[in-house]
């Protein structure tokens, strides 16, 4: 039998980097990742992926996100980090480099898929693997996400993944459309690639 949410939270590891994150993140931001973290483990079992990896993803995606875009940015320069031009004019961009780091130094996860999969959460990815794609949907859709375009996607991440990234892929890039602000490269490959020789495409 599978192990429970609660079992899976009550993990020592779990255990460790929940604390750090209850002490570092506002209560807003650590109960967005308890909710990330409860809708990714589901979404994980549905969609075949390892859980325990699927945990320590969706725990540690928002790790660097109490940093201050100025700690952001000197972790950057620390690490050696090269930014594309569209991550250096957007902070919010940096917080999952930095939670790599953190993930390996700090927690020391050595699995590339957990890795990956905080790397890709806010972009997305064209070569996401099924857990990044999880990851991406989960942090879009958890039910803490009042905006109706959350529960549209959830109900999506169920029936098809792929349906489901495509929809947040689309979803962003309209919202940053209208705000009329940079659009990574990557959130524009993901939304191509969920529309080559797919379904949706009709
Ligand atoms: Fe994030
Ligand atoms: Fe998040």
């Amino acid at each position: 039998m599978d192990c429970t949410l609660a079992e899976i939270r009550a993990h020592p590891k779990s255990i460790e980097i929940q604390q750090y994150l209850s002490d570092k993140l506002s209560e807003k931001r650590f109960q967005h990742v308890l909710s990330v973290q409860e809708l990714t483990v589901d979404l994980a079992r549905v969609h075949g992926v390892n859980v325990w990896q699927a945990n320590l993803a969706a725990l540690l995606h928002d790790s660097a996100k109490w940093m201050s875009t100025k700690e952001l940015y000197s972790e950057v320069e620390r690490y050696g980090i090269r930014l594309d031009p569209v991550e250096k004019a957007n902070p919010s961009l940096l917080h999952p480099l930095i939670g790599v780091k953190l993930a390996i130094e700090k927690f020391t996860v050595t699995e590339l898929e957990v890795l990956e999969a905080i790397r890709n959460h806010t972009t997305g990815s064209p070569s996401m693997g099924v857990l990044s794609q999880v990851l991406y949907v989960a942090d879009f859709a958890e039910p803490t996400r009042t905006h109706k375009e959350a529960a549209v996607a959830r109900k999506l991440a169920y029936a098809s993944l792929h349906r489901a990234v495509h929809y947040v892929a689309r979803t962003e890039i309209a919202y940053l459309l209208e705000k009329g602000v940079l659009i990574h490269p990557n959130t524009l490959h993901t939304y191509n690639r969920t529309l080559e020789g797919s379904e949706i495409q009709k």
